[in-house]
């Protein structure tokens, strides 16, 4: 049975151009890229080349690319690394409430260990209140993070501003671009941004690679210790994946204003088919300063994890809980304000910009059918 899959902010598929690159450092070219002989000659030339690729597709020299094992990886060696052990308030970090679990519960243990983390406001449509940010950033300010695109509306983070706000008192921005990457246009160096992260498996690239961008200056403290193979991550470094990462960012660069334009005419005919056939369907957020392939709604009357489990060929996510046992309403709908009524509702779809027009088509016209069925019985239900 073949699934329609709607949740790619969850994962990606691994693109097919991007596993026949992967194969050969699996079978034949099996070297280690830190041995001096012919077989790790070429695994370093491949890592080096994959480099090349990742810092282009973030505007960035490779040498600033470190290769970890994902964007969760990525945020602790640039958050973590930033503090000394030692270091305690009034040195503060501050972290944007709609950001990834993976950047808040640093938060949670940077606070644990006597630093004062600070808690940005986030407006209704997603974007960090900057006349706010700029009160609570001061001296003493570290660390400011943020996902440049959020993870379940996909509002999109003014880059530069924050950096421009950040630096006016020394402070480091640090952006988690998971989201971002292959998304939208990204220029560090232009930006101004110290670190950032991404991750393979949310560009079509395999699962367990991801990298760190550090601006060159930004001095990190290594949170683990080994041979040196990166000076900040020691570990042998996976040649498969990471070819895997750099060929899926090559692609990502040269599909970006194509993917975006799909997503654009995905999108409409998407929220077209289901204004018309869902009476009292909301968005989170402001699709206008998002990334168009994802999209958040409100189906009045439905709860959103009933949904979900209840579709058998179509994969959609709940804006709610990341853990299904949850009742709790999802953090980041809670941040911009939407009720917890409304956050039960809401189911997030995030499209293929390269998947078929009737795919998409059929999948939405199946997530209609459910949700129209779903309300009936939630109706039927209050009424008895
Ligand atoms: C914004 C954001 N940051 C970090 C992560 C974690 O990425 P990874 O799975 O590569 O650790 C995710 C995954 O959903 C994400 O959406």
């Amino acid at each position: 049975m073949k699934i329609i899959y709607l949740d790619n902010c969850a994962t990606t598929r691994v693109d097919d151009e991007v596993v026949d690159a992967m194969l050969p450092y699996l079978r034949e070219d099996f070297g280690n890229p830190s041995s001096p002989h012919v077989l790790g000659k070429r695994a370093r030339r491949a890592v080096d080349l994959a480099a090349v690729s990742v810092a282009e597709l973030l505007g960035a020299d490779p040498r600033g690319i470190v290769f970890t094992s994902g964007a969760t990886e990525s945020n602790n060696i640039a958050l973590l690394g930033m503090f000394a052990h030692e270091e305690r308030a009034p040195v503060n970090a501050l972290f944007c409430p709609t950001d990834h679990k993976s950047a808040l519960a640093i938060g949670r243990a940077l606070a644990g260990r006597g630093i004062e983390t600070r808690t940005m406001a986030v407006r209704q449509d997603g974007l960090i209140d900057l006349t706010r940010l700029t009160e609570q950033l001061d001296v003493h300010s570290r660390v400011a993070t943020a996902a440049l695109v959020n993870s379940e509306i996909g509002a999109i983070q003014p880059m530069s501003e924050l950096a421009t706000l950040c630096h006016e008192v020394g402070c480091l921005l640090h952006v988690d671009a998971a989201q971002a990457a292959g998304r939208i246009p990204i220029d560090v160096v232009e930006a101004g941004v110290d670190t950032l992260s991404i991750s393979g498996h949310k560009v079509r690239g395999p699962k367990g690679i991801g990298a760190l961008y550090v601006r060159p200056g930004v001095r990190l403290r290594p949170i683990t210790y080994g041979g040196g193979q990166y000076e900040l991550r020691s570990g042998t470094i996976p040649t498969h994946l990471v070819v895997g990462l750099g060929k899926a960012c090559e692609l990502a660069l040269r599909r970006l204003d194509d993917d975006w334009m799909r997503a654009v005419r995905l999108r409409e005919a998407a929220l077209e088919l289901l204004t018309t056939r869902l009476p009292g369907v909301r968005i989170n957020g402001d699709p206008l300063n998002g990334v168009p392939h994802v999209l958040n709604l409100v189906l009045p009357g439905v709860r959103g994890e009933s949904l979900v489990s209840s579709l058998r060929t179509v994969a959609v996510s709940t804006g709610s809980a990341c853990n299904s046992d949850s009742q709790e309403p999802s953090h980041v709908l809670t941040a911009i304000g939407v009720s917890a009524e409304d956050a039960n509702s809401s189911i997030r779809m995030c499209l293929d910009p390269r998947m078929a027009f009737d795919e998409l088509v059929r999948g939405v016209e199946l997530v209609c059918e459910r949700a129209l069925d779903l309300a009936e019985v939630s109706v039927a239900m209050q009424a008895t």
